[in-house]
């Protein structure tokens, strides 16, 4: 009996990158619980499988839900991600994602469970120096956001010190794109992410993509990100889970393609599939916008055997097509 053998417990399983992790786990065979308050995540997103309704704070809850479903490995979600509501609301941040995952784990060490999958963000890595960026880069988060996925990162290891907790840190790059069967996506309601809203441009007449400065010192003009498939990450969870069920050491990984592409080429890429233009305007930049960043994915790869199958134009496509079908409402 390994801690593969008990159920997963995924927290934020009912949002973006979480429910796409669900269906991961569930394909590979593995047991699972949702626990999401449900504020930003969606009921249907989970499909069936099986959803408690809560807070990750609640550390009865939290017991209640471990006791009852054999609970033995963490996938953790649940947080805000705004970068700029961040800053203007930094409390919200502190207690949630950093407090309120601190309440968390000290009821699943409590039920037993022996590892942890920790959503982390590249931005813990700020402006990298240089590009591609490697896991042991200075860690300079650049807002409030960014700190409290850094904060947590550590928290998680001196769990390990103090519990014998294992953990595997996922840094991702820029989760883009919607699962390849239409079921499920990014709700561009909910997002300022360039993707939704390139898709958002194509799709609606009365919206204009705002282009974030054309004048960085890259081939086009435009910042450059590594974005990558939601099924791709996702996969990267179960495989995550795998290596700490297998003894892994704890560690930090980044999760990207190794391949960056500019707002521009994300931009052409859609009005390809699309088969019409997005509508767009240059603005000023955005503060705080590193010109360019994307992963080394060789830790990854090492350590997880894991690897990204799909590039920009799967992203993109997936991306437009749920988005038509959301449209339609053919849902
Ligand atoms: C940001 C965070 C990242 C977080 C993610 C989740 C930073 C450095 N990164 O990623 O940690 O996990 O959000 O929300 O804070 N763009 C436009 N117009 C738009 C939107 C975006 O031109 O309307 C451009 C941006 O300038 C950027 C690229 O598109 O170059 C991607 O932006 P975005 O999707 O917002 O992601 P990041 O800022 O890279």
């Amino acid at each position: 009996m390994t801690s593969l053998d008990g159920t997963v417990l995924v927290t934020g399983g009912a949002g973006y990158i979480g429910s796409h992790t669900v269906r991961s786990l569930r394909a590979a065979g593995r047991d699972v619980v949702v626990l999401d308050s449900l504020e930003l995540g969606r009921r249907e997103a989970v499909i069936d499988a099986p959803l408690v309704v809560g807070n990750i704070a609640d550390q009865d809850l939290v017991t209640a839900t471990c006791n009852e479903y054999g609970v033995t490995q963490l996938v953790h979600f649940a947080a805000y991600k705004a970068v700029g509501e961040s800053m203007e609301n930094p409390a919200k941040y502190w207690r949630n994602n950093v407090a309120g995952t601190v309440e968390l784990v000290e009821a699943c060490l409590a039920a037993g469970v022996s590892d942890v999958v920790f959503s982390s963000s590249c931005s813990v890595n700020g402006t990298p120096e240089t590009v591609p960026v490697t896991e042991d880069a200075a860690i300079r988060p650049e807002s409030v956001y960014a700190e409290s996925k850094a904060m947590v990162e550590k928290i998680l290891s001196w769990y390990g010190v103090t519990n014998g907790l294992n953990s595997v840190s996922l840094r991702y790059f820029n989760a883009a794109g919607a699962s390849f069967d239409g079921r499920i996506g990014e709700d561009w309601t909910y997002s300022f992410n360039l993707i939704p809203l390139a898709m958002k441009a194509v799709l609606l007449d009365d919206y204009q993509l705002n282009v974030f400065g054309d004048d960085y010192a890259t081939p086009d003009g435009t910042c450059i990100r590594d974005y990558i498939h939601v099924e791709d990450l996702a996969d990267a969870h179960v495989k995550a889970l795998t290596y700490l069920g297998n003894g892994g050491e704890s560690t930090a990984v980044n999760v990207g393609t190794g391949t960056g592409s500019s707002v521009f080429e994300v931009i052409n890429a859609t009005a390809a599939i699309a088969g019409r233009p997005v509508r767009h305007e240059v603005v000023a930049r955005r503060a705080g916008d590193p010109v360019s960043t994307y992963a080394n994915p060789d830790h990854a790869l090492e350590t997880l055997g894991w690897s990204a199958k799909h590039d920009l134009g799967a992203i993109v496509q997936t991306a437009y097509e749920w988005h038509l079908s959301q449209l339609d409402g053919s849902r």
